[in-house]
């Protein structure tokens, strides 16, 4: 990777819907929409809804499926020096399994984000992200099918974070991608009514990012894979927060809802800290956080 900077799943389209709008090989990384072995439609509309300093999401999971995206979004992808990681889901352990060996196969693609914290699917998803038994079935048998670097992303919606990340560490991950979205409501008082078909949607920006701040912290200290932090970055401060809490890695995701060009602006914020601050390589922000005075 040239960079730290990537693209958050489900933020960025299948990465060619931004090609107008930012210089698509300055990107650390592409991760793209989450893929399953079948198309899916998603959920009943509205499915997005603005809340204060974020925005609830239902989407559930809409894409194109393996087969269309590796016809008609691989092959622009491909002319790219910028790796490309495919996010994905299945609903059954099997079904992960399936999918991680059909992506084992497709060329031009640099890794995997397995994704088992989407908090809206019925079926699948978060339910992997919130067992750490769960957690490790999948992982391994995601981890049997594929040589490809794999990245698990975690759910927030956990009491005890740190006991996830350990059994995906164990399970054969490379790496911990965290925090997906925190399962949250709006309600419209006049017709008492969910702002969202699905009742429940997923909250992210600007409102997260303590959480995320945290969780990264906690997790980073218990594994010896590197994190990637997510969770509300809109600008190069943010993303530099994360380093500091021991993130190797960041990726930028409702903030390209807001300005398309996020990430390249934070791509050039963090090249005018390090500047600024004379730092020569920028692992030497990641986990410095001072405790004590
Ligand atoms: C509209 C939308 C769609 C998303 N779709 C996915 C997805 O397909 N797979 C996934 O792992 N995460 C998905 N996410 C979660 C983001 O990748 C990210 O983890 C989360 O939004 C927190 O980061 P942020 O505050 O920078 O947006 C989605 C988020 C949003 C807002």
């Amino acid at each position: 990777m040239n960079n730290p900077v990537m693209t958050a799943s489900g933020t960025f389209g299948y990465g060619s819907e931004f090609e107008t709008l930012v210089d698509l090989n300055r990107l650390g990384a592409i991760i793209v929409k989450g893929l399953s072995l079948k198309p899916a439609m998603g959920n009943k509309p509205p499915r997005i809804v603005e809340t204060p300093s974020g925005m609830l999401n239902a989407i559930g999971l809409e894409n194109i499926g393996i087969d269309v995206f590796e016809r008609e979004k691989l092959p622009f992808l491909r002319q790219l020096t910028t790796p490309v990681i495919l996010n994905m889901y299945g609903k059954t352990i099997n079904e992960y399994a399936r999918l991680a060996s059909r992506i084992n196969d497709i060329s031009g693609v640099s890794g995997i984000e397995v994704n088992i914290s989407c908090p809206n699917i019925k079926a699948g998803g978060i339910a992997f992200g919130v067992d750490p038994d769960a957690a490790y079935e999948v992982v391994s048998a995601v981890r049997e099918k594929t040589s490809l670097p794999m990245i698990v992303k975690l759910s927030p919606n956990v009491t005890d974070i740190t006991a996830i990340a350990h059994r995906v560490e164990e399970a054969g991950a490379d790496a911990i991608s965290l925090i997906n979205t925190v399962t949250g409501m709006a309600i419209d008082v006049e017709t008492r009514r969910s702002r969202l078909a699905n009742i429940t949607g997923g909250l992210s920006g600007p409102a997260i990012k303590p959480i995320a701040l945290r969780m990264v912290w906690q997790v980073s200290q218990t594994v010896n894979i590197p994190v990637i932090g997510i969770g509300g970055i809109m600008e190069a401060k943010d993303a530099l927060e994360f380093l500091i809490v021991g993130a190797t890695a960041i990726q930028v995701g409702t903030a390209n809802l807001v300005n398309p060009r996020a990430t390249m602006d934070i791509i050039d914020g963090i090249e005018a800290f390090l500047e600024k601050k004379k730092i020569g390589d920028i692992k030497e922000i990641v986990n410095s956080l001072i405790i004590s005075q």
